[in-house]
This record gives structure tokens, sequence and C-alpha cells, in this order.
């Protein structure tokens, strides 16, 4: 079923919960039996209506298959800042639970305080994403992409780069860490590695899947009262043909391409929405001109990765480089069919780029229209995920009451 492949924006609108209920009857049945040793370990918890998401372990035959005590061990290399060149900068620094790990700022700031040129994108599914970062199509795996912001020197995120020995070194003298390594890799002879931090640091990010908003309860899980009627109304305005939304974020994820246990990987898909038009030439910031930068043709420029939009209420501010400050602007920016910047050094006309998706094409929308979209995308926030405590820093010890100690 490829009712909403991207660039295919010309195909047949379907009754929206229908078209839900189709989506998750589809990936009910396609699920195949799955082998456990090829599965990644998920603490048993796959959202209803999803596909299972795959494991590298196996293809990498070089790890065991992922395991309780990998993930757990994970888990931990995800929050500890001994990570970092300085030690005080780790993953959940920039990628924060409680707001679907992103960090709340429009570009993210390395250890050092360098900025980096884009925004902090959110962890929410990355199990199923087919490549890794705004627009990199070569980034197919998450054990290379975990390696990427500890060694960026460009800007510096993590600050590892040529202080590798040092930074293993303070996991190999603490006992305990230590266990936990040689617990996550039994019989490796030397199991504190840059491999496999990385390759511990995937499998917990593979068990971060959010599948429970009131958008699920109501499609997949058939609970007539999960979302409200402004957010049906959304719902049908989502998947229209006139507001396009899901040709691109499509599928159980409402992303770009999605790669599952059950189909080989699909190509990534870009696109330009027309954000910037810079000189009336296409351009975008020298800073960041997309897929451009890794292919250099020119009908690449200012083509990103359509980013997956559950809980997307949590993740301001939007876009690449988090220039659109709120939901309202992002649906300004696609009613316009691209935004205009009248001032400034990046000013220009973003709706007559001439890069951009011929499925950015600007809507008419009422405002109670507007009201209701907005209404549906909230509706995709899943608040079991944002404070599940299997996700959280596990040295973070919750009072009763829920208050953080640290
Ligand atoms: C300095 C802040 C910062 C730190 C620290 C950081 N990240 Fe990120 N993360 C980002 C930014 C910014 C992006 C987007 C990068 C790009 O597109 O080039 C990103 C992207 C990602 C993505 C891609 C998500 C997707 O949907 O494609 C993953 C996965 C990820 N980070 C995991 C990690 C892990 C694992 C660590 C720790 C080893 C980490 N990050 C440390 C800021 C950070
Ligand atoms: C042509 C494909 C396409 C269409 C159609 C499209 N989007 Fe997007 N969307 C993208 C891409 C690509 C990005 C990232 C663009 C960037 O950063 O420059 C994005 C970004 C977003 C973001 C910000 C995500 C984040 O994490 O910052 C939101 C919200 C969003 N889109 C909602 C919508 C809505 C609502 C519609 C329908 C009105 C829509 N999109 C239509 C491709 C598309």
């Amino acid at each position: 079923m490829r009712l909403f492949a991207s660039h295919a924006a010309s195909s047949s609108v379907v009754s929206t919960v229908a078209l839900g209920l189709a989506l998750a009857l589809a990936a009910c049945r396609s699920a195949p039996p799955v082998e456990p040793a090829r599965a990644p370990f998920l603490f048993g918890d796959l959202p209803v209506g999803f596909p299972p998401p795959v494991d590298l372990s196996d293809v990498d035959a070089e790890f065991p298959a992922a395991s309780a005590e990998l993930v757990e061990l994970g888990r931990h290399l995800f929050y500890d800042e001994r990570l970092s060149g300085e030690g005080h900068t780790s993953c959940g620094f920039c990628h924060r639970q409680e707001l679907a790990f992103t960090d709340g700022r429009a570009r993210a700031i390395g250890g050092t305080g360098q900025f980096h040129p884009r925004s902090t994108m959110s962890l929410t599914n990355v199990a199923y994403n087919t490549s890794f970062g705004w627009a990199n199509p070569e980034l197919t795996t998450l054990e290379a992409q975990a390696l990427v912001p500890m060694l960026n020197e460009h800007p510096v995120e993590m600050g590892v780069a040529g202080r590798e020995e040092e930074v293993l070194d303070r996991f190999r003298q603490d006992p305990q860490s230590l266990e936990r390594f040689r617990k996550a890799f039994p019989g490796d002879e030397s199991p504190v590695r840059l491999a496999t931090v990385a390759r511990a640091i995937s499998a917990f990010e593979r068990t971060l899947l959010s599948g429970d908003s009131p958008y699920d309860r109501r499609v997949l899980r058939n609970d007539a009262d999960a979302l409200s009627e402004a957010a049906q109304r959304g719902m049908t305005l989502f998947f229209s043909e006139r507001l396009a939304c899901a040709a691109c974020h499509s599928g159980f994820n409402f992303s770009g391409p999605v790669r599952t246990y059950t189909k080989a990987a699909p190509e990534g898909t870009f696109h330009n929405t027309g954000l910037y038009n810079l000189m009336g030439k296409g351009f975008y910031p020298s800073t960041d001109q997309g897929l451009y930068r890794k292919t250099g043709k020119p009908r690449d420029l200012g083509r990103f990765k359509a980013p997956t939009l559950r809980n997307i209420e949590v993740t301001a501010p939007y876009m690449h480089d988090g220039s659109l400050a709120t939901l309202e602007d992002v649906l300004d920016h696609y009613a316009a069919g691209g935004r205009t910047l009248p001032n400034g050094p990046n000013a220009g006309v973003g709706s007559a780029n001439r890069h951009k998706s011929e499925l950015i094409r600007g809507f008419e929308i009422s405002e109670e229209e507007r009201q209701d979209l907005l209404e549906f995308l909230r509706s995709l926030t899943d608040r079991k995920f944002l404070t599940n405590p299997k996700f959280a820093d596990p040295e973070v010890q919750l009072l009763p009451v829920g208050l953080p100690l640290r």
C-alpha cells in the first residue's frame, strides 16, 4: 500500500479514520513471525500496530544480539557525561526526554559552547529511520550516527576526538561501569571500546518507541473518545489532498520512508519546503544548504528529511535550523507555500524557490481549520513516552512525588 508515498500527492483521498485503520491493519497484516534473535530488545513494548524495527546486531556479527543488559548499558552511557572530552556533555545533554529528546533550542550548543548549525532532532522512534540527521543519506545506522556527536570537531559536540583512550579509561577504571560492559558483551576481552559504546547506545535508542498518543488510541485501539471532534476534523485536513501533509509525513510514524524488520531499507527522501530563497536564486543560508552539501547537485539545495511529527507539540522551535518558533508559524509557512522573509541577510520569497517540492503549493485555510489541525498535531503527543522511567537517566532518583533528586 503506497497511498502516501513521497511524490504521490495525487493519490486518492480516503476517509481519514478509514485510512488510519487501513494503515494499522496493513502494519498488522505484514508483520512476519519475528525471530527473537533478530528483533531488537524492546522491553517487550512494541506499540500496537507498529511493525517490528530491525536490530543491526545480526548484520554486524561482531556483536551479540541485543539484550536487557546491553540496553541498560546504553542507557547509562547515553546519560553519562564522562563520555565527553571535557566531562560535562552527554547525549542526554542535548536530547532531553521530556522534550521528546530534543533540547528546546533553535540550534544545538556543544560541550565547548560552539553552536551547531542545526537543531537537535527528536529521537522518537529513531529505530525506524532509513538515514540519520537532517540531510545525510550516507549515515544509515544508529551505530555510525552515535560516533558523530562524540567525534565531531566542526562543531565540537562531545569533544572525544583525539582523547578516545582517555575517555574510555574513565569507564575501564570504574568497577561498576566495567561490570556493565562485561555483562553486555559477555566473552569480549576488552569490552570498553568506541564501537561497543556506539552499539550499546544504539540498542537503547531502539527502545525509544512512542505509540500511545490519543491518535493511536483512536485509530489503532478503536477508543472512540480518545480524539476530540476538533482533532478528528484536523486529522481529515492533515490527510487531505489540499494540505498534502501526509504526502511527506506519512505512515504510522508520520515521517519520511521507514525501515522495518519486514522491509529492506528504502531510499531516504529529502525535500525543499521553500523556507528560504536568498537573492531569488534558490539558496538557503550559507551555513546549511541541506542535501546539496552531500551531493553538490543544485537540485538538492535546501532539501531536508521530513522528520516524524510524533510528539511535535513538545519539540519547538521547528525546522532544521529552528527558525520557526511555533506550530502556528509552521502552518503559516505551509499555507503560504513557503516563507517570505522581507528583510535581513536571509531575505527572500521562499514560495518562489526554484528547488521547492511541487507538493508545497500553499492553501487556503480558515481560522477554525487551523485550530483543528493544531489540535490534531497535539494529539500525536505521547505523555507516557515523555515520562517513561525506562528511558530516563538511571542515575537520577525520583522521589515518590516525582521530583528529581540529583
Ligand atoms: C550538542 C548537542 C548534541 C549532542 C551532545 C548529541 N546530539 Fe544527537 N543531534 C544533535 C543535532 C544538532 C542533530 C542533527 C544533526 C544533523 O542533522 O546534522 C542530532 C541528531 C541525532 C540523531 C538523528 C535523528 C534522526 O531522526 O535522524 C540521533 C540518532 C542522535 N542525534 C543521537 C545522539 C546520540 C546517541 C548522542 C550521544 C552519543 C547525541 N546524539 C549527542 C545534537 C546533539
Ligand atoms: C514536500 C514534503 C512535505 C510536505 C508536503 C509537508 N512537509 Fe512538513 N516537513 C518537510 C520537511 C522536509 C521538513 C524539514 C524542513 C526543513 O527543516 O527545512 C518538514 C518539517 C515540518 C515540521 C517541523 C518538524 C521539526 O521537527 O522541526 C512540521 C511541524 C511539519 N513539517 C508539519 C507539516 C504539516 C502540518 C504539513 C501540511 C500542512 C506538512 N508538514 C507538509 C516535508 C514536508
